[in-house]
């Protein structure tokens, strides 16, 4: 059976839940589809901070209660290297600015909530997703419920938002498409741990082992870090090798250290920047991680899929509020200024604070000069701070944007 609605949504991660969410205080009805479930989606732990801008559109669009409640207000982090830590005063050099600490599947709770109570259904745990006739005025999604039936929904306009993984992209004709792609040769091994906080702010940690993280869920559940091979695997690490490694790298000369506890969840992740600048084709419209990819280092993933959302949804309001096709076909020039901005970052961050095999001195000379220059210069830490906590949403216009 067929449906009609204007917006096709494909994806229920961050990006497509929020520009329903945004959608639909604009009047502008969508159907979300989502191939994993809604218990799936709600436990998969990802994301954990999220930018100035970020927190004040979700508050904005009515979707922060929780999220003020609960989430933990940071206006410093650190940077460890030599055995020494160095704070960076996000606040102070940003004009008051921070970030805040909320688990990205809280934020998907929150946006899953907020469409439900809203009498607007997702679909989940759909299979065999087409995409059909991009180029023409009605593109159409072909798809199988989760019950085995098959089911088309024409529409408007298709927004791919089914992350790196998913069928938007390569929908596009690969004649079409620019992309551009850089892997690193190393991964991060994340685990979350039972223990009380280890730091009152996040620690970024260059040692001569390697990278290691200090990040936080709750007083009593913490988020750490480590690189690693990217072909390395879970079993390789015991939890007592695990606490080895990570006492080594954030260890200082001033006797500071941490509680272990009980090691609830462990997982590595693949490091890769990648750009699809073709973000729009005819009436497709990619938005997050469909169209590119940021090393978490510089924690930007989410905020961009944010930014790009929120550029997309007030596009398609102009379109159907009075007919004006100019923001979306400005659409995917705008975004990338964001996205080659937000790019990098995450590879200068992710560059500066890991081991590269086969580096020589030199490069390890280079990357302790950065990092002794960006915590004595005012106007070095700056640049990490402004990007950090993240520039303002029109800060390529000549005459907005701008931090003081
Ligand atoms: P996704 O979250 O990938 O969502 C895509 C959705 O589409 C998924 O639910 C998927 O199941 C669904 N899907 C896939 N294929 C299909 C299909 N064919 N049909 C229908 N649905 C489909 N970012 C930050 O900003 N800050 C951080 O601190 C940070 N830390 C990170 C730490 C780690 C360890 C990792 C891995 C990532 C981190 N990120 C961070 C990045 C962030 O998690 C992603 O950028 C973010 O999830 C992108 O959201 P998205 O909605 O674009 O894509
Ligand atoms: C977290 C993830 C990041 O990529 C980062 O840079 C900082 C914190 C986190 O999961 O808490």
């Amino acid at each position: 059976m067929g449906t009609r609605v204007p917006v096709a949504i494909v994806g229920a991660g961050p990006a497509g839940l929020l520009l329903a969410n945004l959608l639909q205080r604009e009047g502008i009805e969508s159907v979300v589809l989502e191939s994993r479930s809604r218990s799936e989606i709600e436990a998969t732990v990802r994301a954990g901070v999220l930018e100035q801008g970020t927190v004040d559109l979700l508050k904005e669009a009515g979707l922060g209660e929780r999220l003020v409640r609960e989430g933990v207000v940071h206006h410093g982090i650190h940077l460890r290297f030599d055995k020494r830590t160095r704070r960076i005063d996000l606040s102070s050099l940003t004009g008051g600015r921070s970030i805040t600490l909320y688990a990205q599947h809280e934020v998907i709770k929150d946006l899953v909530a907020a469409r439900l109570r809203a009498g607007r259904a997702i679909e989940f745990s759909v299979r065999d997703v087409h995409l059909r006739d991009l180029e023409g005025d009605s593109p159409s999604v072909r798809y199988r419920r989760a019950d085995g039936t098959e089911a088309v929904v024409e529409c408007d306009f298709i927004a791919g938002c089914d992350g790196y993984h998913g069928v938007s992209r390569n929908s596009i004709p690969a004649r079409s498409r620019v992309e551009h792609t850089r892997a690193y040769p190393f991964g991060w091994f994340g685990i979350l741990v039972e223990a009380p906080l280890a730091s009152e702010e996040l620690i970024y940690a260059c040692h001569d082992r390697g990278f290691a993280l200090v990040s936080t869920r709750s007083p009593s559940l913490q988020r750490l870090y480590f690189q690693c091979d990217p072909a390395d695997s879970v079993e390789a690490w015991p939890d007592a090798r695990i606490w080895d490694e990570l006492h080594t790298r954030l260890e200082t000369d001033d006797g500071w250290t941490f509680q272990e506890g009980r090691i609830t969840q462990k997982n590595i992740v693949a490091m890769r920047s990648f750009v699809c600048e073709t973000m729009r084709h005819g009436r497709l419209f990619l938005a997050g991680d469909a169209a590119h990819i940021v090393p978490p280092t510089g924690a930007k993933g989410l905020n961009l899929a944010v930014a790009d959302v929120r550029r997309l949804a007030a596009a398609l309001a102009e379109h159907y509020a009075s007919g004006r096709d100019a923001a979306l076909d400005r659409y995917a020039t705008d975004a990338l200024r964001r996205v080659w901005r937000c790019e990098h970052f995450s590879w200068w961050m992710t560059s500066m604070l890991h081991r590269f095999p086969g580096e020589d001195s030199f490069h390890r000379h280079l990357q302790v000069s950065q990092l002794e220059y960006l915590t004595q210069s005012k106007a070095a830490a700056t640049a990490l701070a402004e990007n950090y906590v993240g520039l303002p949403w029109d800060w390529t216009n000549d005459n907005g944007g701008g931090l003081q």
